[in-house]
């Protein structure tokens, strides 16, 4: 006897099979869906051969199209530097302190420049180019310069740098360090600090500034200038005007004259192109504290 419910109208047909009365209806994958199937399969052999697809020990199989993503990016930067090759060109030969008078190089040169910043500077100087005292990296955006402020001083500062031992165009020069190497005494040091903090604020300690002007005269107005104002031929910093690299409290200053500063910033010229210099350099200009080229 049959243990299997009887056929109902409408059901398919069966294939005929039967296991212990437990019998198959016959539902065909739909032929669409079959050639669809089948399509992909001829795609993702097509698909490996033409691609990198298959790992190997070292690196995957290539593919005969030869395509690889990073060949990809290369030839999007180079079609970028193709089509940016004459205004580059037009930066590089025109005349530093002719830039900003040529509106269309200016923009493109602030909009490359402040890319440059990004990437190379604002380690050092802050996203915003705002400096950091803990550093003496110097804040860019002020009107106090201690190599320059013009275009073609910023020029020179970047491409070759400040202090530093890979350029031996780098600007350069040294404070004494006073205490250290015992140059004066700890009272005159404190004296002079005194008589530092006195030019631009309360000092801390007023009966002491009379001496340390005595001691400025004599040992720090060759660089700083007999006012204190500074000299940017020697990066001797203004120290008159309350911006300080190195911080102006007592304690500050005291480390500083005891110790002397000696801030180095890298050499550009030959790790960034000519074009990405200038281009740096006008950025740098636009900032806020750039000055007009020296009067001839
Ligand atoms: C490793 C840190 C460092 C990096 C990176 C760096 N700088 Fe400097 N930069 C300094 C220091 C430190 C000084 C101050 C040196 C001194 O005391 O004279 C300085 C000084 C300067 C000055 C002179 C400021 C003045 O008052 O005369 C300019 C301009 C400048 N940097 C621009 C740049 C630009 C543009 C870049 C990127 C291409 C850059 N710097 C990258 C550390 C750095
Ligand atoms: C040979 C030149 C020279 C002499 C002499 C000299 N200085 Fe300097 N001084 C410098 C230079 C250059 C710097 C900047 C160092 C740096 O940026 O790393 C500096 C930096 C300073 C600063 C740091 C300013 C800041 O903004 O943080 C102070 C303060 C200072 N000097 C005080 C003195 C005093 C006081 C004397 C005399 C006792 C003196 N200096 C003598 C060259 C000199």
């Amino acid at each position: 006897m049959s243990r299997t419910p009887p056929k109902q109208t409408g059901d398919p047909e069966t294939t005929g099979h039967s296991w212990d009365g437990i019998e198959e209806f016959n539902n065909p994958l739909p032929r669409w869906w079959l050639w669809a199937f089948y399509a992909t399969i001829v795609w993702g052999v097509g698909y490996t051969i033409a691609y990198p697809a298959w790992p190997g020990i070292s690196k995957a199989t290539a593919g005969v199209l030869g395509y690889s993503t990073r060949a990809e990016v290369a030839s999007e930067i180079a079609a970028v530097d193709a089509a940016n090759a004459a205004i580059n060109a037009r930066l590089e030969t025109t005349d530093l302190t002719a830039i900003a008078a040529d509106p269309a190089l200016l923009s493109y040169a602030t909009n490359a420049g402040a890319a440059v910043f990004r990437t190379w500077c604002a380690q050092c100087h802050g996203s915003g180019a705002a400096g950091a005292q803990a550093g003496g990296y110097p804040n860019l955006l002020d009107d106090d310069w201690l190599w320059g402020g013009d275009i073609t001083a910023i020029h020179e500062t970047i491409s070759y740098g400040i202090r530093n031992e890979e350029n031996p165009d780098a600007r350069f020069s040294m404070m004494p360090a006073f205490g250290r190497d015992e140059l004066i005494e700890g009272k005159e040091i404190s004296q002079v600090v005194n008589y530092v903090m006195s030019l631009s604020s309360p000092p801390q300690d007023a009966g002491e500034v009379a001496a340390g002007a005595q001691v400025f005269a004599d040992q720090c107005a060759s660089c700083h200038g007999a006012d204190g104002s500074g000299d940017r031929m020697q990066g001797a910093p203004d120290l008159t005007d309350a911006i300080w690299l190195y911080g102006g409290d007592y304690a500050r200053l005291v480390e500083t004259v005891h110790n002397a500063r000696y801030g180095v910033m890298p050499a550009w010229q030959g790790r960034l192109t000519e074009a990405q210099i200038r281009a740096v350099s006008a950025y740098v200009h636009g900032l806020g504290g750039g000055e007009a080229p020296p009067a001839e």
